[in-house]
């Protein structure tokens, strides 16, 4: 997806240009339509061409320049504190699958790189979730105890375990992955593009018809298909609810290079808040957190900094070579959604919500699509089930919608930032009030203006501006887009409507 401000993760910025596949031309059958070429999507389409089917992959975009090639590039079944959480939420057994798939993730990720031949610089690294003041202590050692109970065969260190900063104790599972998630998708879409199947990008789905054969419609073509995966990070169907399911969050990366020393070879993160996720790939150390959830007001370029500072503080870094962000989803119970699109359906399916550990639960995912597509049984269908109702988490889904009902009446009432948009600085946006609504008034570094309706096209909450990444945001359901309109992130699928400022205003 080429944007006005999207910027890249370090693993975009040095893959090149990649592989073009072509924008999907006329009307095509296969068995299964794949919407989305993410690790999801990818992976899918792989693990169902290996079984025989005929897979047509749409990308809105291109391939890796999603949620999957913006990341940390950490694959592991060790995730924070998840499993206190999945047990207090919803009992051992169900931190147990968890584990179980994610563990499965990690080890099919491994062997599909192998198998492929893909040169995405995997490493094996423990995972490590680490307690960085006293506070969080005992955080880590119920974390250790969860874990264990859920089945991974996790260490517990009294110590950071390697990390050069103050450490009140860790827990660790060896054997997790590395991996440079651009070459790994880039890797996949070659295994999958082939005499059965096809990728093709630049092929932004516009309309999905469930039948018995269903219709998937691009701007330049249709897919006939009998299966349709939803593997857009964001399930891009209002119906099955999922937006009012998932909770939008959104999280900051810097990758700095070092003067002296080498960065630590864990794959760490720490059991609170504010998250400092430690990473590293090659010579330069990646540091998160920061994060958020999406579409709040007062986000800027503080984000960065606070890594940055982060980073000095505690290694000898020479410069910031790379700065980029990343959105993830959290459904109201906590655990991922996938299986059918709704309730009931048979050939519509979906996958989604898996927080901030898509690179293991991803390919988890694609395993137990799989499965539902080619009649296989899978210990993990229950458990993730999208429309499983949680009555403990019931308190959850209300506050979430609450929230979106304050934010959709809110927003109305919000005074315009300016009435000239001759006031709005360089580098800024503010809120203009016109005759047709709210309009948002972006000025370029170089002077020029960029003017769009603040009505989200998903279901009309008023957008936000991030002064992090230069873009619109919704604080509804964390739908973005840039500051001529293009759609950035879901579930929105049409861009925002261009204003036009009159030479006088501007
Ligand atoms: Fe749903 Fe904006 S994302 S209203």
């Amino acid at each position: 997806m080429t944007t006005t401000t999207a910027r890249q993760s370090l693993w975009l910025a040095d893959s090149g240009a990649g592989v073009d596949y072509p924008a999907l031309a006329g009307a095509v059958t296969v068995d299964v339509a794949v919407v989305g070429a993410g690790i999801t999507g990818l992976t899918t389409a792989l693990l169902l061409n290996r079984a025989g089917l005929r897979v047509a992959v749409l990308e809105a975009g291109r391939v890796g320049h999603g949620a999957s090639g913006n990341n940390t590039a950490k694959v592991s079944a060790l995730q924070a504190t998840v499993y206190s959480e999945l047990i207090r939420r919803h009992g051992v057994a169900a931190a147990a699958g968890y584990a179980e798939a994610n563990l499965a993730g990690v080890a099919t990720l491994a062997e599909i790189v192998e198998q492929e031949g893909i040169d995405c610089a995997l490493e094996r690294r423990p995972a490590l979730t680490y307690a960085i003041s006293e506070s969080e202590r005992d955080t880590v050692a119920a974390e250790f105890e969860a874990a264990r109970r859920a089945g991974l065969a996790v260490v517990q260190d009294s110590d950071g375990a390697g990390l050069p900063l103050p450490t009140y104790g860790s827990v660790r599972l060896a054997d997790q992955l590395a991996i440079h998630p651009v070459r790994y998708l880039r890797g996949l879409a070659a295994a999958v593009h082939g005499d059965r199947s096809r990728v093709y990008e630049d092929s932004r789905v516009l309309e999905v018809r469930a039948g018995g054969t269903s219709t998937v419609r691009t701007a330049g073509g249709t897919v006939r298909a009998e299966w349709i995966v939803i593997a857009t990070h964001a399930p891009m169907l209002d119906r099955g609810l999922y937006f009012a399911r998932l909770k939008a969050m959104r999280s900051y990366c810097v990758a700095a290079r070092l003067r002296s020393g080498r960065p630590p070879v864990g794959l760490a993160i720490n059991a609170g808040d504010p998250v400092r996720s430690i990473a590293s790939a090659g010579d330069l150390l990646i540091i998160g957190g920061q994060g958020h959830p999406a579409g709040e007001r007062g986000v800027d370029a503080g984000r960065y900094l606070a890594l940055e500072s982060f980073a000095r503080k505690h290694w000898d870094v020479a410069e910031i070579t790379h700065r980029w962000s990343a959105q993830d989803l959290y459904a109201y119970d906590g655990l991922p959604m996938i299986g059918s699109y709704t309730p009931g359906s048979r050939n519509v399916f979906v996958a989604t919500g898996y927080r901030k550990w898509g690179l293991a639960t991803a390919t988890a995912a694609a395993m137990l699509l799989r499965d539902s597509l080619t009649g296989q049984s899978n210990p993990w269908t229950a458990l993730f089930a999208p429309h499983r109702l949680s009555l403990r988490d019931l308190p959850e889904l209300a506050r979430l919608n609450g929230k979106v009902a304050v934010d959709l009446v809110g927003d109305r009432l919000r005074p315009a930032e300016v009435s000239d948009p001759a006031d709005v600085p360089r580098g800024e946006a503010r809120v203009l009030r016109d005759g047709v609504g709210q309009t948002g008034v972006y000025r370029d570094e170089q002077g020029g203006l960029h003017a769009v309706s603040l009505r989200c096209t998903h279901l009309g909450c008023l957008l936000r501006f991030n002064g992090a990444e230069s873009s619109w945001d919704c604080p509804c359901h964390g739908s973005r887009f840039d500051v001529d309109g293009a759609v950035l992130e879901g579930p929105a699928t049409r861009p925002l409507r261009r204003r036009t400022l009159s030479d006088e205003e501007a």
